[in-house]
Formats: C-alpha cells, sequence, structure tokens
C-alpha cells in the first residue's frame, strides 16, 4: 500500500483567516500529497476516533456492500473517436452506453440505498395528502429548520419558480457565484446575475481552505453602489460547483447574513451539496471538530431565509428538489406557480415514491462515515493528478475533480475552447466522460461577436456518489496522466452551430486542423 502521510490539521486551522498563511498550508499540502484512500490524518486523534475505533486502519474503506450492478460496455479508442465526430464534439451527444466512466454529473447519478429502495415501494401515489409528502416535508424541515417546504421535479424548477417572482428588469441577484441554470433562470426573468467570489476562489491552482465564500467587501459596495432595493435577493451556492466545488465557511454565511439583514435583502441557500459544505466545515474551520453534522448544517440554515434545492445531489435521488422557505407570502406565490408547472403542492413534480427516497436519502447523507469517504475520494483522486503535475483546482473541492484546461492545454486559445477539446481527448483516450466548466458553458458575445471569455477554463469530472470504486477512480487517474503526457497532440474546436441559452447542452463543434 502507498505511504501514509499525516496531514498537519494545526496548520490548515492558523492558514484558514489570512491569505499569507493559506501559503503556509499549501507548501504543507503539497507535502502531503497522499496516494491512497488512507485518513487524511491519524485517525486515533480524530475527535470521533470513538465512532471509528473498531475499523482505525489506514484505508477509509467505501462504506457500503454492493448488492445489485451494472455493466460497463467497454469499446476502442477508434470506435470512441468516431462517437465523438457524430456527437460534434459534445459530450451532452454521446449515449451514455458508449461512455466507460461517466463522470459528466455527480446529478442524479447516485447510487441508492436499500432502504432507499425500500421507501420507494412504501410510496404514496395519492395525488394530495399523501403520506409520502408528510415524511419529505418533515425530514426538510428537521435538517433546514425552514418551515415552508414546496416539492419540485428538481433544482432549476425551483429557481424558475422563486426568478420568476422575484426577478425581472433592474433587479440584480448576488452571490458567490451563480450555477448555469440559476444564472439562466435569473437571466431568462430579465434580471442581471453578479457572481462576488473571495479573493482566493480566482486562482485555481492556489490552494485555500474556503475558496467558495462570497467577497463580502464587494457585496457591500455593490449594494452601497446599486442600492438594496434592486437586490431582491443574495445566493450562497454551497458548495460553489462552478467554482471548483469548494466550500463556504461558516464564518463567511454568517458575514454574509449580517450584511444582507442590514439592508433587508433576504439570503437563499442554493443547497445541492449542503452536507458535503459541513463536513469541510467540521474539517477546516476551528470550532466545529467536534459540532455532529447535523448541528452543522442545522446552523448554516439558521441564517438563511430560504433554500433551493436539487435532491439529485446530497439527497442520493435520481430525481427531485425543493423550495423552502421563512415566509409565508413567498410561499404562497410559490405554491400558486408551482400548480400551473409543477403539480399540487403535497407532490410538486414528484412521484410519491420520489418524496420518499428524498426524505431517506437527506438524512443519509449527514452519516459520516460516507461523508469521509466521499470527500476523501475526491481528495485521492486530486493528489495523485497534482503528484503527477497535472494542472488542477486545488485543494480538492467536494464533488469533483477540476482539471485547469488553460495550464493542461496552453496551446489552444480559449476561443478555441481548451475545456471542450480536453473532454474530447479524455472521451477518446479513456472513455471518461466529463463536461466543459469554461467559456463554452459561460462565455458571451460583445457587440463585435467577439467572445467574451470565462474567468477560467475547467474540465469538471464529477464523481456520482456511491458509484464507482477505488480501482475505477484509479484507472481515470491513468487516463489523464496519459492524456498530459500527450497534450501537445490535442486541437482547438470551433463552434458550427449554438443555441442562445445553455448552449453547451446542443452546442456542435468541429476541430481546428493545424
Ligand atoms: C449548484 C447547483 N444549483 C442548481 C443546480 C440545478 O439543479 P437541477 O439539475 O436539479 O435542475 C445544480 C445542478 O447541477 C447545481 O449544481
Amino acid at each position: 500500500m502507498d505511504s501514509f502521510h499525516p496531514h498537519d490539521k494545526n496548520h490548515f486551522y492558523r492558514a484558514a483567516g489570512t491569505a499569507i498563511l493559506h501559503y503556509v498550508y499549501l507548501e504543507k499540502y503539497h507535502q502531503a500529497a497522499l496516494l491512497s484512500f488512507t485518513a487524511p490524518f491519524p485517525l486515533s486523534s480524530h475527535p470521533h476516533y470513538s465512532h471509528y475505533h473498531h475499523h482505525c486502519m489506514k484505508t477509509i474503506i467505501e462504506p457500503f456492500r454492493i448488492k445489485s450492478v451494472e455493466p460497463i460496455y467497454f469499446n476502442t479508442a477508434e470506435a470512441r473517436q468516431l462517437i465523438l465526430e457524430k456527437a460534434f464534439y459534445n459530450p451532452f451527444l454521446i449515449h451514455s452506453e458508449d461512455v466507460l466512466i461517466d463522470l459528466l454529473t455527480d446529478s442524479g447519478t447516485s447510487a441508492m440505498s436499500s432502504n432507499q429502495w425500500a421507501g420507494i415501494m412504501q410510496g404514496d401515489e395519492s395525488y394530495a395528502g399523501s403520506p409520502s409528502f408528510f415524511r419529505f416535508e418533515k425530514a426538510v424541515k428537521d435538517i433546514t429548520g425552514l418551515p415552508l417546504v414546496i416539492p419540485t421535479h428538481q433544482g432549476r424548477a425551483s429557481e424558475k419558480i422563486l426568478f420568476s417572482i422575484m426577478g425581472g428588469k433592474g433587479k440584480y441577484f448576488v452571490s458567490n457565484t451563480l450555477f448555469d441554470t440559476t444564472r439562466a433562470n435569473i437571466e431568462f426573468s430579465g434580471a442581471e446575475g453578479v457572481d462576488m467570489i473571495c479573493e482566493e476562489g480566482r486562482y485555481p491552482t492556489v490552494p485555500a481552505p474556503f475558496k467558495g465564500n462570497m467577497d463580502t467587501v464587494a457585496l457591500q459596495k455593490f449594494i452601497d453602489e446599486k442600492g438594496a432595493e434592486h437586490i431582491p435577493l443574495c445566493i450562497l451556492t454551497v458548495t460553489n460547483n462552478s467554482g471548483g466545488g469548494q466550500p463556504v465557511s461558516m464564518q463567511n454565511i454568517r458575514e454574509v447574513h449580517a450584511i444582507c439583514k442590514a439592508h433587508a435583502i433576504p439570503l437563499f441557500i442554493d443547497a445541492c451539496r449542503f452536507a458535503e459544505n459541513a463536513w469541510f466545515i467540521k474539517l477546516r474551520e476551528p470550532g466545529y471538530a467536534d459540532t455532529p453534522v447535523p448541528e452543522i448544517v442545522r446552523e448554516l440554515f439558521s441564517y438563511a431565509d430560504g433554500c433551493t434545492m436539487s435532491a439529485k445531489k446530497d439527497a442520493f435521488a435520481n430525481i427531485g428538489g425543493f423550495l423552502a422557505m421563512h415566509n409565508e407570502q413567498l410561499a404562497q406565490q410559490c405554491r400558486n406557480l408551482l400548480v400551473i408547472t409543477e403539480g399540487f403542492p403535497t407532490y410538486g413534480g414528484l412521484a410519491g415514491r420520489d418524496l420518499e427516497a428524498i426524505a431517506i436519502g437527506l438524512h443519509e447523507v449527514m452519516d459520516e462515515h460516507y461523508l469521509q469517504y466521499r470527500i476523501r475520494s475526491i481528495e485521492y483522486l486530486t493528489n495523485k493528478l497534482i503528484a503527477a503535475g497535472v494542472p488542477v483546482m486545488q485543494p480538492a473541492g467536494g464533488h469533483a475533480v477540476y482539471l485547469d484546461a488553460k495550464g493542461f492545454l496552453p496551446h489552444i486559445p480559449v476561443d478555441q475552447y481548451p475545456g471542450q477539446a480536453l473532454v474530447g481527448a479524455l472521451y477518446v483516450h479513456g472513455g471518461i466522460r466529463g463536461v466543459e466548466i469554461g467559456s463554452l458553458m459561460f462565455g458571451k458575445y460583445d457587440e463585435q461577436h467577439q467572445l467574451v471569455p470565462a474567468a477560467l477554463e475547467l474540465v469538471r469530472l464529477a464523481i456520482p456518489r456511491r458509484v464507482y470504486t477505488q480501482s475505477h477512480i484509479d484507472y481515470v487517474s491513468e487516463v489523464i496522466i496519459e492524456v498530459f503526457n500527450k497534450r501537445n497532440e490535442i486541437e482547438g474546436l470551433t463552434i458550427l452551430e449554438e443555441s442562445p441559452i445553455l448552449r453547451h447542452f446542443t452546442v456542435k463543434l468541429s476541430p481546428i486542423k493545424k
């Protein structure tokens, strides 16, 4: 087995506050580039050692057994080259059976537990007043403390409803970073979305513990400039998906809450990965090492006026979402829209069985053995890549590894979409499907139709929950490293066809031959 390097937690804690100390941590972090699923610090020193002491080995095992399996269909690199050409270099247009390891998204791709499948059989499909709804409602209320719960078919349905009510021309929605569907729904309403990521979050390869934090100085300045009356909502995305799956600290949530409260701006949490974020708080934020995850989660939501949620992430559900909030008037407006777009308020866009699966998944996700394994497995892959010199976003995020495509392919200019080119190369070489999070997803055109690129050119390899084992992850790292060693052969891409909104889903591209 690869060797174990104890992780200096104290360095991490001291580093939590200041940029300079981040670099102190950075050095330590590199030294501790772990090469196995081993614990990042000796478990005997872990505050919850008593929970772990029956199996205090160095290797963190998957905390589940496999009861049902799905085949992976193997194909050749030559076949995949043809498939990619037929899909116009767009991974969303590739059939999933042609993919060996599917890291397109962690959304809706979780393996459900035997308990969730059992819950599915308990699903009551009554149109109104189903007990499945009340179990779902109780789970959301218990976990978040938010009293008004509205089920939707997925996260973006919650967003569509919320922004249809709160959005409109001349309004600004401020955030650490808005996810693509969130931004699209805001813009569709005529409003503008404004991202204010903290300074550390702008540098993909500089590690810092809470790179998902919102820049509170920028927030205050923006409110002073535009006026609070033009800012209907502040949204904190936890973890920050588009910014590398990086966590937001409790301190930052508290500060954002205080600023918003002072200006009567409601604060909503985009809560897709609330449990992963809570685990990072437990690991990295002073004062939380001994706090059980459900308590951290409760505190996190205590600063919020509401949340939007895609249950396809941290609820291990294959479909589902919800809105939850305190404000009765807003909830009523949401329910009014819900009945014309999603369904009756006790099922939203969901079947009773989905409500059951979500209710159970929301509790399961807060299991600390699960979260330890989950976050460690992402870190394991990230550290293997760092050790091989591959430019990746650092430190590891909560649900995905983010390759820095600009650093990976410096010979491809941003208007030839290096991230998308890398996605294609990973697919052809090893059958791995990832997604570009860069100028194809977020780029805009100026008046001269010149590309205004995104701040970062990333390739996200999202790891589905409880689906792949350590050997799958080892294979992924081998493929990435082999592609890295042949990176000069990769060519840029040009767009043949695109749609005006969320173009990355349907865009058609072709390679630019040298
Ligand atoms: C941070 C974030 N917000 C919102 C969404 C939208 O959720 P859904 O895909 O369920 O519509 C996603 C999905 O990927 C997400 O990651």
